[in-house]
């Protein structure tokens, strides 16, 4: 990959001069080899375990797809030269050792899991894309001086049990075990089955998420790429997205049941149609994101279940998940207060019974400064263009920001778009996210340059 001619400006000039002083030399000095159109070939080669024909990528959580897709990274991961582990919970580390074995690890990382009907780069581009860092680091004779990781987060998406980020909710000492015990799939599973089946789990699942437990103590720091899954660095031709937080995500689960009846043969005064309650609640919820009048307030339902789902029968269960984030949470928790409240007066007026539950109410997370600063210095080392930037989505770093000062880079996406088949991000974009991530790795984990600069076997190895 071509770096970006130096900026033309003395005050451009004078403050590239300044960030390379406060980068480290040995992360400073690297070569780093990354060949964008490689890892794009081993993203394409993942996107062929799919539930859904191409290219759409549907992969969920422990299916035989998804553990095909496993086997694939961890065999990346090998030939990377990285030293392989999995967890209870399904998650899959692999490490690069530093210098110091008593350090806490610095890590990267992702998902594959992909939600019905999604696309090739969500989450991929950080997994297979943190591989290719790591192996561009050892490539290019450095040795951390504390160890790094890439891992791959467990089901990131909330596809299969309705809970996104088990993988690293967990590690955060998040997830209750009693209340995964609460979750089913739609075949009756629990989660400690499907892990089990998988050849994960535990005894119970109490051990199963003890047994995925990471603390400060082995976690010095985190850093995620993904492609940005909005237009802005796209619109405004900016090559990074340098994260500084990420929105507070909550969904509900809201359950609305009447007593049914014959399409035909039921009169109108008489019914009380569950979907009809549902219907003036997704309305309402359109009505309370845009009454907080934030552009950063948003509010989805994008699940809706009617039972019996029969053209001739008045329907007599509905049952929607809704999805309301914000950066700003006490904001973002009173839409979902105002959302509860009407749902509880349509049921009072409409004569429906009414089930709520909260599937997650998790907070926001601010990036850790000295990440930032990691991520700007890899930006103005290799002098690309980039802008400091929300996450709206989530993303597994939500939940490590809870253990270590954590961090994210963004790529542009075309058009913004994603959790769509036609996701995609050019390998130029993608190489440059690659090396920022290394650099920005290198930065942190400390280390030297200077060892055999050895080369593993086939994979993202590159020209630059
Ligand atoms: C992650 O996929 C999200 O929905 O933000
Ligand atoms: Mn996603
Ligand atoms: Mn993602």
């Amino acid at each position: 990959m071509r770096r970006c001619p130096a900026a033309p400006s003395a005050l451009l000039l004078a403050a590239a001069t300044l960030a390379l002083l406060s980068f480290a030399p040995a992360a400073a000095a690297l070569k780093l080899q990354v060949d964008g159109q490689a890892v794009v070939d081993q993203l394409m080669h993942l996107a062929q375990w799919s539930d859904d024909p191409s290219p759409a990528v549907t992969r969920l959580l422990f299916t035989d797809n998804d553990m095909k897709a496993r086997a694939y990274v961890k065999q990346l991961m090998r030939e990377a030269g990285l030293q392989i582990r999995e967890d209870t919970m399904g998650n899959v580390y692999g490490r690069l050792p530093g210098s110091d074995p008593t350090a806490a690890a610095v890590a990267t990382g992702s998902h594959t899991d992909a939600i019905p009907g999604a696309g090739a780069y969500d989450g991929t581009v950080g997994v297979i894309g943190g591989i290719a860092a790591l192996r561009a680091l050892r490539e290019a004779g450095f040795t951390p001086a504390k160890p790094l990781e890439v891992v791959m987060f467990t089901s990131e998406e909330p596809t299969r049990f309705g809970l996104s980020c088990s993988g690293s909710r967990t590690m955060a000492g998040l997830l209750d075990p009693a209340y995964l015990d609460t979750l089913r799939d739609v075949n009756g599973s629990t989660y400690l089955q499907a892990a089990t089946a998988a050849g994960y789990g535990a005894a119970s699942s109490a051990q199963m998420v003890a047994g995925a437990r990471r603390t400060p103590a082995d976690l010095a720091a985190f850093l995620e790429l993904h492609i940005e899954q909005g237009p802005e660095l796209e619109k405004e031709g900016l090559q990074i997205g340098v994260v500084t937080a990420i929105a507070a995500p909550a969904a509900l689960r809201v359950k609305f049941s009447g007593d049914g009846g014959h399409a035909g043969a039921q009169l109108m005064p008489l019914r009380n149609d569950a979907s009809l309650a549902a219907a003036e609640l997704a309305i309402f919820v359109e009505q309370a994101a845009l009454g907080t009048g934030v552009i950063d307030t948003v509010a989805t339902v994008g699940s809706w279940q009617v039972q019996p789902n029969a053209v001739n029968s008045v329907p007599r269960e509905t049952a929607l998940e809704i999805d309301v984030r914000d950066i700003d949470g006490p904001r973002r928790d009173g839409v979902l207060a105002a959302i509860k409240a009407k749902a509880a007066a349509i049921a009072e007026r409409r004569k429906v019974r009414l089930q709520i539950e909260t599937i997650n109410q998790d907070p926001p997370a601010a990036c850790g400064t000295e990440v930032v600063a990691a991520v700007e210095g890899a930006v103005r080392e290799l002098g690309l263009s980039s802008k400091r930037m929300v996450s709206r989505a989530y993303h597994d770093a939500l939940f490590m920001a809870q253990i270590a000062p954590t961090g994210m880079v963004f790529i542009p996406c075309r058009n913004g778009w994603s959790h769509r088949p036609d996701e995609f991000a050019s390998p130029s974009d993608i190489a440059r996210g690659i090396e920022v991530l290394a650099l920005a790795l290198a930065q942190l984990a400390g280390g030297s340059e200077g060892g055999s600069g050895s080369s593993g076997s086939g994979g993202a190895r590159a020209e630059l």
